[in-house]
């Protein structure tokens, strides 16, 4: 059996469509990236996201439909992002879905976002084996969870208060390193030294799976104002420290999660697990510990429809599909 899905994804700055075949083979994949306008305001504005998502949603499906090389009576259902995220951004692919799905009369498919950042593992790694320690880092969400199986899976620990994207993106804005943070620390951090500045890392050595990234942010500032007034403010040099201090926070926490639970794998999902050294940093570690580590590969990483084409995969075999009058939420 053959199935087809048309995936559609606008939970933040990304109009994105894709259509998947069974759950792993990408036929098509398009994403519209808002980073542009946005970048002129520092940052996402919801308002605005909603009005370009109004003016792309169209275009972009059915750009993914014509590069799949289908025609829409192949599709046997529309998968939709419903949560989480900003309301009206997530408002527009919801009422596209609803009206496509209705108009083609196939049945509409909701997805968790977090949800469809994981599932790009078991799209590109399907070999990969459980129990699984699943770190996921995005702009909205830190945490980590224990998969027993595909849909069975536990919070083991999850952040006090930011999120490891928005401290990059709130650090890179105090360094006036523009966005998305995530890429701009990262690009600062190849041309400076770690090490030269003294950043913490918080609750590395606490013995439960919580994370806090407030007081890191905060140490920043602190440690960059003082430079400043010593005139020894290098701007790569406090971006390569910040990136270790995170990263090491992140590695370290998952792998004792790693070991504490016996995982059989790592694996990493959302915007951050694109960042270079901490992909790097767990892979070796994993290494270490015997731990295979997996990460989706960049297109895949940051928000695609892909994902969220192939995690309704497993609820259109089992039925689980969304009345016309289902609604978005913005929070879990
Ligand atoms: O998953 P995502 O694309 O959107 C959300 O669901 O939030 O994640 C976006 C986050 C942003 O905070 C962005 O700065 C971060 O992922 N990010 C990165 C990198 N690329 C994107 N953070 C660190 N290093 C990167 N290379
Ligand atoms: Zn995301």
């Amino acid at each position: 059996m053959t199935v087809n899905i048309l995936g559609i994804e606008t939970s933040c700055d990304e109009t994105a469509a894709a259509v998947v075949q069974n759950g792993r083979h990408i036929l098509s994949n398009v994403v519209n990236s808002q980073i542009d306008i946005h970048r002129l305001f520092g940052g996402v504005v919801p308002e605005v996201a909603s009005r370009k998502h109004v003016e792309n949603i169209g275009l972009v499906v059915e750009q993914a439909i014509k590069d799949s090389g289908l025609s829409y009576a192949d599709l046997d259902a529309v998968a939709v992002t419903n949560r989480p995220g900003l309301i009206g951004a997530l408002l527009v692919g919801l009422s596209f879905a609803k009206a496509f799905a209705f108009t083609l009369d196939k049945p509409l498919i909701t997805v968790n976002h977090l949800y469809g950042h994981i599932y790009a593992n078991l799209l590109e790694h399907p070999q990969l084996e459980f129990p699984v320690v699943c770190l996921v880092v995005s702009g909205g969400h830190t945490s980590l969870l224990l998969m027993h199986s595909e849909s069975e899976y536990e919070l083991i620990g999850e952040t006090l208060d930011d999120a490891a994207g928005e401290a990059f993106d709130k650090v890179a804005r105090f360094l006036g390193l523009g966005y998305p943070g995530g890429p701009a620390v990262q690009k600062a951090a190849a041309a400076g030294q770690p090490g030269r500045f003294s950043l913490p890392r918080v609750f590395l050595h606490r013995d439960d799976f919580d994370f806090s990234f407030s007081g890191l942010k905060t140490a920043v500032m602190n440690e960059w104002r003082k430079a400043q007034q010593q005139g020894e403010a290098n701007v790569y040099d406090m971006a390569a420290e910040f990136q270790n201090a995170l990263v090491e926070v992140l590695v370290g926490k998952t792998m004792q999660a790693a070991e504490k639970y016996n995982a059989r794998s790592v694996i990493m999902a959302g915007g951050v697990a694109a960042n270079s050294l901490l992909r790097e940093l767990m892979t070796r570690r994993g290494q270490e510990l015997g731990k295979p580590v997996y990460y989706p590969s960049l297109p895949l990483c940051t928000d695609n429809a892909a994902m969220i084409a192939a995690a309704a995969y497993p609820l259109y075999l089992q039925g689980q599909f969304a009345p016309l009058n289902v609604n978005a939420q913005a929070s879990l």
